[in-house]
């Protein structure tokens, strides 16, 4: 294993001169084919008697040389790209479930996954079992169960689920883990440490950083990944390209400094908006208010990026809160050095049914905020100017 440091290798690892040019950094292989050369090497090829690259569908050296940063950085034996976050999660889901299966999982997720489970999986002959905590999962778990999925920090609420106690109640019962870690990043968690089988990402957020491409990718145990790579990739098809390869790799590069940044304002906003009367609640693991804090504290360097809060009042109240911010950009996605907001319960989890929205506590006054790296202070500065003109609003909202 490389005993370097997180940020050194972040920036070192995948990544060497390029064996024709001496380029420094890793080159765009944009090209959608590999000459083989002759017949037989072709063959060979094929076969898998040879290494090389055949088909960018299958395996490009600037998406290699990705994989290979993100493996080292969850500190995994393998990784595998993917053309988005979902592409990811599908082809995982895909390639490892059959008909009678059942995934388990400690919602709320993100909302395109559950859809992909209860619009598409269960379509597929595959039971779906939801738990808001992990008693709830642990009672639930049946001889059925094959994979148990969870995100920490969960989207949007931002509760942190025990990830010791998820994997030994899978390991227990042969039964795969699964982490989406797009929330914490490697650099604030690392789910295989604590004996889960996969982590996946949505690295179009932190990973990238900078709002600019869209991609997926899984790490983990090799035979897992080699099966994924066979069958999620092979005949799923939802490849990276070379060129956004490159920008995940260049964005990897700054992960740990972008992390600290966005921990930084996140932790400033908190603190601000935990003290404001027309927020009746702020979800962050940093504040000790939040119901996990001192888990967080034992499974987290620090306590993320992301922020959400409950306006008292409601729908109204938030779409207010939202029109009225002018250095936050209205928009989905997170991660991305500029700061976002949103209204989960009418954009990215407006398809999941009212009861579970409310079971899972995406609430019509839930906003979500993504910090970015600008300065804490602006960002207090915008979030309140937005809270007062609420203040004004209200009289004439209450009439
Ligand atoms: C936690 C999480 N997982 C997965 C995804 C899906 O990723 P993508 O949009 O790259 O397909 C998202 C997207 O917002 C997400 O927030």
């Amino acid at each position: 294993m490389n005993q370097r440091r997180f940020r050194t290798r972040a920036v070192h690892s995948g990544q060497q001169p390029d064996p024709h040019t001496g380029a420094h950094v890793t080159p765009i292989y944009q090209t959608s084919t590999f000459a083989y050369g002759s017949f037989e090497r072709g063959r060979r090829l094929f076969a898998g008697d040879e290494p090389g690259y055949l088909y960018s569908r299958l395996g490009n050296p600037t998406t290699r040389a990705l994989e290979e940063k993100l493996a080292d950085l969850e500190e995994a034996e393998e990784a595998l790209a993917f053309a988005s976050g979902m592409a990811a999660i599908s082809a995982v889901t895909l390639s490892l479930l059959k008909p009678g299966d059942e995934v388990a999982f400690i919602g709320p997720l993100y909302g395109g996954t559950e859809g992909l489970f209860f619009d598409i999986l269960t379509r597929l002959g595959v039971l779906i079992s939801e738990s808001v905590s992990v008693a709830e999962l642990s009672e639930k778990l049946s001889m059925a169960t094959r994979l148990i999925f969870v995100e920490t920090p969960t989207n949007p609420t931002l509760r942190i689920v025990d990830l010791a106690e998820v994997s030994a109640l899978a390991k227990a019962r042969g039964i795969l883990s699964v982490a989406d870690n797009t929330f914490a990043t490697p650099y604030l968690t690392q789910p295989l440490k604590y004996g889960f089988d996969l982590v996946i990402h949505s690295a179009t957020k932190y990973l990238g950083g900078h709002g600019d491409a869209i991609g997926g990718l899984v790490a983990g145990r090799a035979e897992l990944l080699e099966q994924l790579r066979s069958e999620g990739l092979r005949h799923l098809g939802g490849s990276l390209g070379p060129a956004e390869s490159y920008l995940f790799l260049r964005g990897l590069k700054t992960l740990a400094l972008r992390m600290e940044a966005h921990c930084d304002g996140a932790e400033r906003v908190a603190q601000a908006l935990a003290q404001h009367p027309l927020v009746s609640q702020v979800y962050y693991p940093g504040l000790i208010s939040h119901p996990e804090h001192a888990l967080a504290t034992r499974q987290m360097r620090r306590y993320g990026g992301m922020v959400a809060l409950e306006l008292r009042g409601g729908e109204a109240q938030a779409k207010r809160f939202l029109d009225s911010l002018k250095l936050f950009t209205q928009a989905v996605s997170l991660g991305d050095v500029e700061s976002l907001a949103t209204h989960p319960a009418s954009t990215t989890h407006q398809l999941l049914s009212e009861a579970l929205r409310r079971k899972q506590g995406v609430t019509e006054g839930l906003v979500r905020l993504s910090i970015g790296i600008e300065d804490p202070e602006d960002l207090v500065e915008d979030l309140l100017q937005a809270l007062n003109a609420l203040e004004v609003l209200e009289p004439a909202a209450s009439r």
